[in-house]
């Protein structure tokens, strides 16, 4: 069979695997996503049952394009067919009013959906040839550094989903800003992501304020999320060396930013492995398979940098200091 072959048979068996209520982790621009028939609530339990994920905490709904934003949102307001217009497909998830489709499991009886048109020309594919909605957390255990690639998938649920797609490594390499803009006039930023705020408040002509700690409660805003198993702390550039003294005797990890250039840069002398991120867009895609790395190396502790926190830099010092909060908060 020819290459083109298999990969239609890939998607047309993934498709297949989806109508019967299965589980797909297939790649998106952000990171690996682990989906199910999203009007199927038994499908989409077997989500929560993989990653361990507590049932309150709700999904994305991954859908061909934005034509489906009507079937999926209540209302649709003005904003979000701009920012659709201008960012669909791609890293941005737009919380609106749910429509009488979206069942109670995938928004943990929010009354609220959130809704993605990711640009992966897979993730694209794998959608259009299903024709429904995708409901998609990343592929990760709950808790632990989303997956960017199809290995860091098979290495984290590979025994409990039934198809993973390999579309490469993620572009992004971070998951997608989320605006909810379920209160019309009210756009409020839930999480940063692929997609920078200033650009949000360039399309929308107005600045998008973080949401305060009296936001709805999502995991992806709880303080201990996307953690490696070594902890991690963080330390301003001129306080490394005191950092590394103070663990004298551990294998050591050093993350840096502000690196140029496209490559991680990796050191590794005595028991101290030193990986130095790139640009913002390398740095955002290299992050959590560094994070991985770094485990992987043994390390007992991480020391980290934080970027500065415009454009990208804005959602990779998020992850850092999710990574960073103590564990089980
Ligand atoms: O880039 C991404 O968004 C990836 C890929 C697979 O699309 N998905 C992802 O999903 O990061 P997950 O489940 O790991 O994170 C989704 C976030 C959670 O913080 C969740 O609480 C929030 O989206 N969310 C989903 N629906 C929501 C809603 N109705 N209201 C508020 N937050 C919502
Ligand atoms: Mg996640």
């Amino acid at each position: 069979m020819t290459m083109r072959g298999e990969h239609h048979t890939a998607i047309a068996h993934a498709v297949a695997v989806l109508r019967a209520g299965g589980l797909v982790a297939f790649p998106t621009e952000t990171v690996y996503g682990l989906g199910a028939d999203a009007e199927s609530p038994r499908a989409v339990r077997k989500i929560f049952a993989a990653k361990g994920r507590p049932p309150a905490h709700p999904l994305i709904v991954h859908i061909a394009d934005a034509q489906q934003l009507d079937a999926w949102a209540a209302h649709v307001p003005d904003a979000a067919r701009r920012l659709a217009a201008q960012c669909w497909p791609g890293p941005l998830t737009m919380v609106l009013q749910r429509s009488s489709r979206v069942p109670d499991e995938v928004t943990g009886g929010l009354p609220t959906v959130g809704l993605r048109v990711p640009s992966h020309p897979l993730a694209l594919e794998l959608l259009r040839a299903f024709g429904g909605g995708i409901a998609a957390p990343s592929a990760n255990r709950f808790g632990a550094v989303s997956p960017t690639t199809a290995a860091h998938v098979r290495a984290d649920l590979g025994d409990v989903v039934d198809v993973i797609l390999d579309g490469g490594a993620c572009e992004v390499g971070l998951e997608s800003t989320i605006v909810d803009l379920s209160r019309d006039d009210d756009p409020v930023l839930l999480r940063a992501g692929g997609i920078d705020r200033e650009l949000l408040a360039a399309i929308l002509g107005r600045d998008v304020p973080l949401a305060g700690d009296d936001a709805l409660a999502s995991p992806g805003r709880l303080p201990s999320h996307y953690a490696p198993r070594a902890p991690v702390e963080l330390v301003a550039p001129d306080d490394v060396a005191a950092a590394i003294a103070a663990h004298a005797g551990k294998r050591i990890g050093v993350l840096r930013q502000g690196g140029h250039g496209d490559a991680p840069r990796w050191r590794e002398e005595g028991d101290r492995v030193e990986v130095e991120l790139g640009d913002p867009s390398a740095a955002a895609h290299d992050l959590y398979a560094t994070l991985r790395e770094l485990d992987a190396r043994g390390c007992a502790v991480i020391i980290a940098t934080l970027p500065s926190e415009h454009g990208l830099g804005l959602a990779i010092a998020d992850r850092l200091r999710k990574a960073a909060a103590p564990r089980g908060a």
